[in-house]
């Protein structure tokens, strides 16, 4: 891409024109989830199929694997938790996101001007943040069964397939919804990643992207 993109510009937002959209706490609660995410993801691949066993090859071994798996898998509930905790409030779904996901064909066709103006977090981003904490909710719930099967009682071993489906179901919603996620923050919306690792936008991306969010911080800073 030439220096005259919208990157390039993006990376020399003159500080007048920034504004934080993330804090550094919140930056470090974002990369702590997707680094025990990343580990918890690969790691389980590596157990759910032969196929994809070398994973645990190249994680140090089997064994290794099967000890750090559900520890790093805990320790990624706990980003949920505290990503919920931290921002659940600005990801709620309201009637302006119910009127943008019906309508979302105008943003694949890029005809943003016909959808409703988005808050902080786009109904996109939204959805993708519930998919992700309904799923972590249920690999809470399988994970500590699949962790200790010798403690199931006898006669109940039924329950184990169950959950073993249910527990890969959820793993295999959250793959595809990172897989979105990352395109979406790495390549798809120039700025963002600079959000999350710097911490600031610039106002123009801020008008653009989440205009009611903009609107609320404008009428604060002239308060
Ligand atoms: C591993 C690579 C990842 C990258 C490169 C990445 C990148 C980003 C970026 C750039 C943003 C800021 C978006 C904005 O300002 O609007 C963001 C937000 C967010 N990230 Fe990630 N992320 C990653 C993994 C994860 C994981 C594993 C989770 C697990 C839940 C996660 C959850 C979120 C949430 C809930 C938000 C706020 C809402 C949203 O933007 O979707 N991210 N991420």
């Amino acid at each position: 891409m030439s220096d005259t993109s919208s990157h390039a510009f993006l990376r020399h937002v003159p500080p007048a024109d920034r504004i934080q959209r993330f804090t550094w706490v919140e930056r470090i609660m974002h990369w702590y989830t997707a680094a025990t995410y990343i580990y918890a993801g690969l790691s389980g691949l590596a157990l759910f199929t032969p196929y994809l066993y070398w994973i645990a090859a190249v994680l140090g071994s089997g064994p290794t694997v099967r000890f750090w798996h559900p520890i790093l898998g805990l320790a990624f509930v706990v980003g949920i938790f505290w990503m919920h905790h931290t921002w659940s409030q600005d990801l709620k779904l309201d009637a302006d996101d119910r009127k943008w996901l019906e309508n979302v064909k105008y943003y694949i066709t890029n005809e943003d001007e016909k959808l409703p103006p988005q808050g902080k977090y786009d109904a996109g981003q939204k959805v993708y943040y519930w998919g992700m904490f309904g799923s972590a909710i249920v690999l809470l719930i399988t994970g500590p069964v699949m962790w200790f099967p010798e403690l199931m009682p006898l006669g109940a071993h039924w329950v184990l397939p169950i959950v073993t489906f249910l527990h890969a179901v959820a793993a295999l919603v959250t793959i595809g919804g990172v897989m979105i996620h990352i395109y979406m923050s790495i390549s798809n919306v120039p700025g963002s990643l600079k959000a999350m690792t710097e911490g600031h936008v610039s106002r123009g991306w801020a008008m653009l992207h989440a205009p009611k969010w903009y609107a609320r911080i404008t009428s604060k800073e002239n308060r």
